[in-house]
């Protein structure tokens, strides 16, 4: 903007001086600063070509790529897999959202809530988590001390409404959502809201993912009924889930009770359910891990990490511990 003015500014200083000349060399004058003009005016999208912007060439959705990575990255989550799709794919193609998409992940630790946020954020932006556009949360780690939640609450309000005055398109992911004070929560509820604006502010086209373990044990109640019923894990729907999860959820004083404001003002747009992983599905995670690293596919120590991990509940043994939390470490060590 100042650099197209300054251009401008020229021309009509300029223009005094040529009306003087010879009509030839005021018609150079001109010229040189018409091209001048032109060359400066398009300094942004020069701009944009190689520092990241909040524009389409690094702000936008790649359904299909955002299809295949969860197809080929994520495992043993169908229904996350569908909601998220869903979810994604009619908030960003909408330009004029009503309200700003809310996710709320839940399930056990390891089974993919984080890995999920980093193929979206990968899929919409082109730096992905590393995005100027994209911010995480960690409770414990950027809000530690619930003496300093008054702080914590302004620093979290001036951070939201900077950020997405940046770019409409923001991404927030807030971690370990379960063990955030309840009064942070509040403090980001209006921005979850159905307002046209805040202050002149746009929050609507902006994306808050939340996750928690808060709810993972329902969801693993209800996984292993379905695995002692002999029905198959493909067929278990989200209502199967829903209402345990927010049921867990609301119950729970300790883990849940920030959900509670959210859910009652209906600003959380989708539940995504992570359900618990099978051994088959663990195998999977170290197979994609000594792919992603270059490594010839071993099933010996595919196998033999597999089996390293500790599996629930303890006389059946099906469903991993950690999920595939530690699955890269191993990996570390056997390589
Ligand atoms: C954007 O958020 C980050 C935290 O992720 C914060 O450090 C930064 O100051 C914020 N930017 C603005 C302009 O508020």
């Amino acid at each position: 903007m100042k650099i197209v003015s300054r251009a401008v500014l020229f021309l009509l200083l300029s223009a005094p001086l040529s009306a003087a000349m010879e009509p030839i060399s005021m018609g150079i004058a001109v010229g040189v600063a018409t091209a001048l003009t032109g060359l400066l005016s398009t300094f942004p999208t020069l701009y944009c070509k190689f520092q990241e912007c909040c524009e389409a060439q690094w702000v936008e959705l790649n359904f299909a790529g955002l299809k295949v990575d969860l197809e080929n990255k994520l495992f043993g989550q169908h229904i996350a897999k569908q909601v998220v799709l869903k979810a994604v794919k009619g908030f960003l193609t909408n330009p004029n959202p009503k309200k700003p998409l809310t996710l709320s992940l839940h399930g056990w630790t390891g089974t993919g809530k984080n890995l999920i946020s980093k193929i979206i954020a990968e899929n919409i932006y082109r730096n992905g988590l590393e995005s100027n556009y994209v911010h995480q949360f960690v409770a414990t780690l950027h809000f530690p001390h619930p003496e300093y939640l008054s702080h914590y609450k302004e620093l979290l309000q001036k951070w939201i409404r900077g950020n997405v005055t940046l770019c409409a398109r923001s991404m927030f992911i807030f971690d370990e959502m379960d063990k955030m004070q309840p009064g942070l929560i509040d403090a980001i509820k209006p921005y979850l809201d159905y307002y046209d604006n805040i202050n002149g502010v746009v929050y609507r086209k902006a994306m808050f993912l939340f996750l928690s373990n808060a709810g993972g044990e329902g969801i693993t109640e209800i996984t292993l009924d379905f695995w002692h019923k002999g029905s198959k894990r493909q067929d278990l729907q989200l209502k199967d889930l829903e209402s345990k999860v927010s049921i867990g959820v609301f119950n729970n004083k300790k883990s849940g009770f920030w959900h509670t404001s959210l859910i009652d003002k209906n600003l959380i747009d989708y539940f995504v359910p992570f359900l618990p992983l099978e051994y088959k599905h663990v195998k999977m995670c170290v197979r994609e891990e000594l792919k992603a690293r270059g490594y010839e596919e071993d099933e010996h120590i595919v196998t033999e990490i597999a089996d390293e991990m500790t599996y629930f509940p303890e006389n059946e043994k099906i469903y991993s511990d950690k999920g595939c939390k530690t699955v890269a470490t191993k990996v570390d060590f056997y390589l």
